[in-house]
């Protein structure tokens, strides 16, 4: 952009959540912040409540409030959500019905997963270095239909007894708009998708099937393949660099992107991105949950968060230098050989999440200044004669 050009402030909703959400938020906004100033993009942010917190604070896991404030951003920010507390509470009123209604309030239909193995973290992996070396899978998982929300659901009396039934069920328009986000992402990658599905069995599966390859014909460079779910998922571990990127339903690609994470070695690195429409905002988290049993110890992994945010940058707000600059200085902090503790390997440095969060922000920093002889200068200058000073910081609070 020009130097006299004033950028528009870029909208975005934060939504903090529950468990270690606060705690990753904070880390996460402090290097969002800097990466966009860096780049002269000036980021506004709005907090507001989901979850439990929502549901302590208003007694609705995603009130009113939230949803306007939302659907009026750019682009929403969300930590992760739920905890023991609210696992009791009926269905309507549990932190994960915020998180769908917030998906489905948005019409967030398009679930992006990438789950790349990062060179420096490949013994991480539960499975052989070789086998995950090199592994990296898009996960299109259709996020607003399927039978997390099919009608009808519910429970009712049949001969004598309580059944609890769902309904998995997709439309064509539906599955053709999936389709398309993922073969528009197969092109940006290698070209090859495999959809999954269970069209051995399910009707649902067999209509989702014959969209997809319909929908093929328009994309000729794409190599479509079929995978059933039960034999997808053993695949994903047995030779997971067969997969390129993946279009599936919700639940299915609820599971897959699970088991995807465990390939890369920790759930703690993962970042989702959930597009609605052109020009509607979208969600963008963490794939982690909340993680309760280490909420406020200062132990969780922000990154996850973080790349969440860059994924923001690139697909929400149209700003991929901030992308990349967040993404650098993430893979320079690993470089660095700084670990939280889900991602300790031996010779590595342990850190909390605060500190985490400044390893990255001092990449960040390093990373500009290099871009900028004069920001150099004073960095060196800082770095070998005061450390400490204030003035050092290249960024004003
Ligand atoms: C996810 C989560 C959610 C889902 C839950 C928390 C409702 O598992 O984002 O994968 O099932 O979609
Ligand atoms: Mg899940």
């Amino acid at each position: 952009m020009a130097k006299n050009q004033v950028a528009a402030a870029h909208k975005i909703a934060v939504l903090s959540g529950d468990g270690i959400g606060p705690e990753i938020t904070d880390a996460c906004l402090k290097v969002l912040t800097a990466a966009a100033r860096a780049e002269g993009e000036e980021l506004v942010y709005t907090e507001a409540l989901i979850g439990g917190a929502a549901i302590d604070a208003t007694g609705d896991p995603y009130p009113a409030e939230t949803e306007q404030i939302c659907k009026s951003s750019d682009a929403v920010l969300l930590a992760c959500i739920g905890g023991y507390k609210w696992d009791s509470l009926p269905n309507a009123q549990r932190p994960e019905k915020g998180l769908l209604r917030l998906r489905s309030s948005l019409n967030a239909f398009a679930n992006l997963r990438p789950a790349v193995v990062l060179p420096q973290l490949a013994d991480a992996s539960t499975l052989k270095r070789e086998v995950v070396e090199g592994v990296d899978i898009m996960i299109v998982r259709e996020l607003v239909g399927g039978i997390y929300f099919g009608e009808p659901r519910g429970f009712e009396e049949r001969n004598g007894e309580r059944v609890g039934f769902n309904t998995d069920v997709y439309s064509e328009s539906e599955v053709e708009r999936i389709s398309r986000v993922a073969f528009e992402a197969a092109m940006k990658r290698g070209k090859r998708l495999c959809s999954v599905e269970k069209s051995n069995v399910l009707e649902v599966s067999q209509l989702w099937k014959e969209v997809v390859t319909r929908v093929a014909e328009d994309y000729p460079e794409v190599e479509l393949s079929h995978m059933y779910i039960d034999n997808a998922a053993m695949q994903l571990i047995r030779n997971p660099k067969y997969f390129d990127t993946i279009v599936t339903g919700n639940i299915f690609g609820d599971i897959l992107s699970d088991e995807a994470s465990m390939l890369t070695g920790s759930l703690g690195m993962l970042p989702s991105a959930s597009i609605s429409e052109p020009g509607k905002p979208g969600i963008y988290e963490p794939v982690h949950g909340s993680a309760p049993d280490i909420a406020g110890e200062d132990k969780a992994n922000p990154l996850a968060m973080v790349l969440s945010a860059a994924m923001m940058c690139r697909y929400g707000l149209g700003l991929p230098r901030v992308a990349q600059r967040l993404e650098a200085a993430v893979t320079a902090a690993l470089d660095a050989g700084y670990r939280t503790g889900d991602i300790m390997q031996p010779g590595c440095s342990q850190v909390g999440c605060r500190q985490m969060g400044e390893v990255v922000l001092q990449q960040l920093e390093k990373a500009f200044a290099k871009a900028d002889p004069l920001e150099a200068a004073r960095l060196e200058y800082c770095e070998t004669v005061d450390p400490s000073a204030k003035e050092c910081k290249v960024f004003d609070e």
